[in-house]
This record gives structure tokens, C-alpha cells and sequence, in this order.
């Protein structure tokens, strides 16, 4: 097998090639003056089952064309197979029609990864699991609950309850709460159309003087977080701690954050945060060892 990444997460990169104990793969990309990709793979691939590494972080649009640019390298240069491992899928927010005339991006995203080669795809706490459905090729749709419930059994909080901050991580909280054995509670959580401004409407269960720990799939601008963790606190959780497979932070989250009362947040290193964006209360978890344990099965 050959293991090649984008230029989307050196680090992780390096993490899954030390985890499969494989040397990474010899790959430029740069880019042409006038804006183009360019990729050149520096080693033969045919008849190997090729893997690529490449979170859809910003600048996101360059890195998806990193990745249809290699699986069209590699489906002209003979590779056996193409498997994608993208653990963050970037546009899989849109997954459905708000109104008439919106785009599905998540299904237009899957549609391009396939027509430019991919065989399979590795991803971790897609947005929706429906998803997978808009693929036809192979998901292994990775979970990073396991991770986060070792960290959250180490803190040794008592009376816990695992918290989804809107009605759509419900099932996402529900896979957490059995690990820890706890019980649900469900925001409601309303943001008006193409508006990054949500608020709490309704608590459907009790936090008084409960441990919360909120679990959801990506934290971009945080206000999804901040909103729930004063909401909580207000009604009387002694902790919040926060569990987040996808650390987008945009713009100044991080720093809204680390002041907002939350007690500790694990995210994983499917994005890479810079330290500028490392707060006091934060613990990166890597994926790598999952990530590994899913591209040896396939093989
Ligand atoms: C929403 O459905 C997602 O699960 C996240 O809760 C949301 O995308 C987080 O975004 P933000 O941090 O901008 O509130």
C-alpha cells in the first residue's frame, strides 16, 4: 500500500505513517501563476492500493481540488485502488434543501470525489449519517466517541449527562451517553436561514447540579457551544466539558471559548489547530490509531 497526503494536515499525516509504519509518499503540489493545482507524484503507484490523507480545512476549495487532482492521477496511472480518508468533509453541512433554490453541497461534494476516481472513502462523525447515502462507493464513517469516553471517564465527574446542543446530535449524544452511562438531554437550538446566529429554545431534560458534557461534531464560529454552555449553567450544571471531533474555530472561537465558563473541551486532530488557537482548556486527541485500524482493515 502507499500512503500520500495533501497539504491540509502535515501533522495528522505524519501520526497515521508512523501508526502504519509506512513512509509517507513523494508528492508536490504547488501551485501555477495563474492560480491552478499542480500535483506530481514522484513514485510509482501502479497496481497499489493507494491511501490519501487530506482534511477539507481552509482554504478548503484548494484542498478538494487536491484530492480530485490525485485520485485523477492515480485512477490514469493505474493504482489498484483509491481510497480517500477525509475526516473532516467539508459542504457536508448542506446536506438537504432549505429552500427551492439552495444547492445539496454534500451530495454535489460526493459526486465530484467519485467522478474523479475515488473508490472508497474513510471520513470520522460525518454531519449526517445519511450522508454515506449519497456516496456509492464504500464509507467507513469513523467514530471518535470511543476517544472522548476515555477522557471523560478519566475526569471522574459524577452525576453526568451527555449533552446535544441541537435536536440533529441527538443520536451523536445518545452513542456518547451509553459509553459513559449517563442519561440524554436534547437542546433545542434554533438558527434563522443562512444566519451564523443560533439560540437555545427548549431543554428537553435535567442539569441541575449535574456534570454536562456536551458532545458535537464540529465547532466553527462557536456559537452553537457558547449558547448551550450558558444555557446549562444557568440551569445549574455544576461542569461543562466539551467534546468536538471537528475544531474549525473560525475567525476568533477559540478566544470566545476560553471565555465562556467551559470547564475542559477534547477535540481531535482531524483539523489542525494552530497554537495561537490552543486555550487553556483544551486537549487535542489524535485520530491517528483510528484512522490506522480503519486503513488496515481495508487492506
Ligand atoms: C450543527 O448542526 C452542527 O452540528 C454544529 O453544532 C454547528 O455547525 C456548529 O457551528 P458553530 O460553531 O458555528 O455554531
Amino acid at each position: 500500500m502507499k500512503l500520500f497526503a495533501g497539504r491540509s494536515n502535515p501533522e495528522l499525516a505524519k501520526r497515521l505513517a508512523k501508526e502504519l509504519s509506512v513512509p509517507l509518499g513523494e508528492l508536490d503540489i504547488f501551485q501555477f501563476p495563474d492560480g491552478d493545482t499542480g500535483i506530481d507524484v514522484r513514485e510509482e503507484i501502479l497496481h497499489e492500493e493507494v491511501f490519501f490523507l487530506q482534511t477539507l480545512s481552509k482554504p478548503v476549495n484548494d484542498h478538494l481540488m487536491e484530492i480530485l487532482l490525485f485520485a485523477d492521477a492515480m485512477k490514469r496511472g493505474g493504482a489498484a485502488s483509491i481510497t480517500g480518508v477525509i475526516p473532516w468533509l467539508a459542504y457536508s453541512r448542506k446536506e438537504k434543501r432549505d429552500h427551492r433554490r439552495d444547492p445539496i453541497s454534500a451530495k454535489l461534494i460526493s459526486d465530484l470525489l467519485e467522478m474523479a476516481g475515488l473508490q472508497r472513502l474513510i471520513t470520522l462523525d460525518l454531519h449526517s449519517i445519511a450522508i454515506e447515502g449519497f456516496f456509492n462507493v464504500p464509507v467507513a464513517n469513523c467514530s471518535a466517541a470511543e476517544l472522548f469516553s476515555q477522557k471523560i471517564k478519566e475526569l471522574g465527574r459524577e452525576s453526568v449527562v451527555a449533552v446535544a446542543p441541537d435536536m440533529g446530535g441527538a443520536k451523536r449524544a445518545r452513542q456518547l451517553a451509553a459509553l459513559i452511562d449517563a442519561p440524554v438531554v436534547i437542546l433545542e437550538k434554533y438558527r434563522p436561514p443562512n444566519d451564523p446566529d443560533t439560540e437555545v429554545l427548549t431543554i428537553i431534560g435535567d442539569v441541575a447540579d449535574k456534570a454536562a458534557i456536551i458532545v458535537d461534531d464540529i465547532v466553527s464560529t462557536g456559537g452553537t457551544l457558547i449558547n448551550a454552555i450558558e444555557v446549562l449553567k444557568k440551569k445549574g450544571a455544576r461542569t461543562v466539558d466539551i467534546c468536538v471531533s471537528h475544531a474549525v474555530l473560525a475567525g476568533d472561537a477559540a478566544e470566545k471559548l476560553s471565555r465562556s465558563g467551559l470547564d475542559t473541551i477534547f477535540v481531535t486532530d482531524s483539523f489542525p489547530v494552530p497554537s495561537s488557537k490552543q486555550i487553556a482548556q483544551m486537549e487535542i486527541i489524535s485520530i491517528a490509531k483510528l484512522l490506522a485500524r480503519e486503513i488496515k482493515s481495508f487492506l
